[in-house]
């Protein structure tokens, strides 16, 4: 039996970490979790407060979810989805179209949500060429400054975010970029309530030019969450999906984040009866515990897809393990529970709870300003507070606050200056309380020391 030092030493040496700085990496090895609470190997016990990186919805460890698992590893852990399919899938695929807006229920399954944003570019390239009316000139895709749509090459393409790709840039396709629709950034003489409608006119100049090589518009819908959660105006997404609709430009809506009710209700684009032409999935679709993502279309996409084998018309992708039966398990299970606790329907509360603490975070000197949509929350950092003064980046001012969490017993994790707080939808009220006050007295301590070192 190793012991927990060998872990920690192999966790640190041969486990290479996603976005993590190696050089500075101090391991934290989780050995099991239960409801909010991730536990190490040492026995210490930690909130977590970004639901594992914004993917677990209704905690750790659940009976009906596990059971669901287990249940399914009796009968057949994986098959492939190549020319055959799997029941548990086959329900999950019926499950998504009856839940999914408007007319879309045809899903292709993959295993991650970058993966199954490249799926939806491809598909909406494909389409043009195979449509009833083909327009292979479509060949381009707009996107939104500061989006993130994940990291393999073509998700990466698309994405906004310097810093996370701008080493890559040599390897990116072309993107026709709009600003991101951010109502700060507005100019002098335009007020917020014309914040929907600036932004969408800068849309409809660039489709007015460019709509006949552009062949999808992808976005993250209200809100753009790697960007350190920025909402966009009211109104926006429903204009957006008018003008797509106007120009003949396909909608992908990577609800990757705001999928499964973060939000308030099932999808983001429900809060504005959209239907996009293609909805991507992921994350939370498991309730966070196996990887699974799909992307799902109407049937005019659907149909320029079909043909005899000759044709050549199928889509050209796949993965391996894409609508693997065990998460397809989890999936129902997970949907099942949203159903029948009428989870989202009842986040109200919760969500009150969590905008009070945002008020009160709000009121410290070094918050410049904080964001919330449902379960979704961010609380920028800045030098004087209500200024949107950064701290210099040397500072690394939340990634301190999150270390001083971190050490109270709450695991957050920062996106630049943001604290991003997006515990599972089955914290309750006394955890987050302690969430709140920790993450408070962290910003006290960390600024407090700040100080004392000027
Ligand atoms: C909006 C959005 N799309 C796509 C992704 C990529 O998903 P994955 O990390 O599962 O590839 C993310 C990840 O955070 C995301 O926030």
């Amino acid at each position: 039996m190793p012991t927990n030092s060998e872990i920690t030493h192999w966790d640190h040496h041969h486990h290479w970490h996603a976005f993590t700085q190696m050089a500075e990496y101090g391991p934290l090895v989780i050995e099991r979790a239960e409801g909010v609470w991730l536990y190490d190997i040492e026995g210490n016990r930690y909130l977590d407060g970004v639901s594992s990186l914004w993917c677990n919805l209704l905690g750790h460890g659940h009976p009906r979810i596990n059971e669901a698992i287990r249940q399914q590893l009796d009968s057949v852990a994986h098959s492939t989805s190549l020319g055959m399919g799997n029941r548990t899938t086959a329900l999950l695929a019926k499950r998504l179209a009856d839940i999914a807006p408007g007319d879309l229920q045809h899903v292709f399954f993959c295993s991650d949500g970058s993966s199954v944003n490249e799926v939806a570019l491809k598909m909406a390239f494909q389409y043009w060429r195979q449509c009833e009316e083909p327009r292979p000139q479509k060949t381009k895709y707009l996107a939104l400054g500061q989006a993130y749509h994940g990291d393999t090459l073509g998700s990466a393409s698309v994405g906004g975010i310097a810093r996370f790709h701008e080493i890559f840039e040599p390897l990116l396709f072309d993107v026709v970029r709009l600003p991101a629709p951010d109502p700060r950034t507005l100019p002098v003489g335009v007020d917020k309530p014309q914040a929907a409608e600036y932004f969408l006119a800068q849309l409809e100049a660039v489709l007015v030019e460019r709509h006949e090589e552009i062949a999808a518009f992808i976005l993250e819908p209200l809100i753009q969450g790697a960007a350190g959660m920025l909402f966009h105006p009211a109104g926006y997404l429903h204009g957006v999906r008018e003008l797509t609709t106007k120009y003949h430009v396909l909608l992908i809506a990577d609800e990757i984040v705001t999928g499964f009710g973060r939000t308030g209700k099932m999808f983001a684009c429900d809060h504005e009866d959209v239907v996009p032409d293609i909805l991507c999935l992921g994350k939370s679709i498991t309730g966070g515990y196996l990887p699974l993502s799909a992307a799902i279309t109407h049937p005019e996409i659907y149909n320029a897809f079909l043909g005899d084998a000759a044709s050549g018309r199928a889509f050209h992708h796949g993965h391996t393990y894409g609508g693997n039966p065990l998460a397809a398990a989890a999936a129902l299970a997970t949907i099942d529970l949203l159903e029948e606790g009428q989870v989202v329907e009842k986040i109200g509360e919760r969500a009150g709870q969590l905008g009070s603490w945002l008020d009160r975070l709000a009121a410290h000197p070094h918050v410049g300003a904080t964001r919330q949509h449902g379960m979704i929350a961010a609380v920028e950092l800045t030098t004087t507070q209500g200024e949107e003064e950064p701290f210099p980046p040397e500072v690394r001012i939340a990634y301190r606050v999150c270390r001083e969490a971190l050490r109270r017993g709450v695991w957050l994790r920062p996106l630049g200056d943001v604290l991003v707080i997006m515990p599972p939808l089955s914290i309750t009220v006394d955890e987050l309380d302690l969430l709140g006050d920790t993450l408070l007295q962290s910003i006290d301590t960390v600024t407090a020391e700040m100080s004392a070192d000027a």
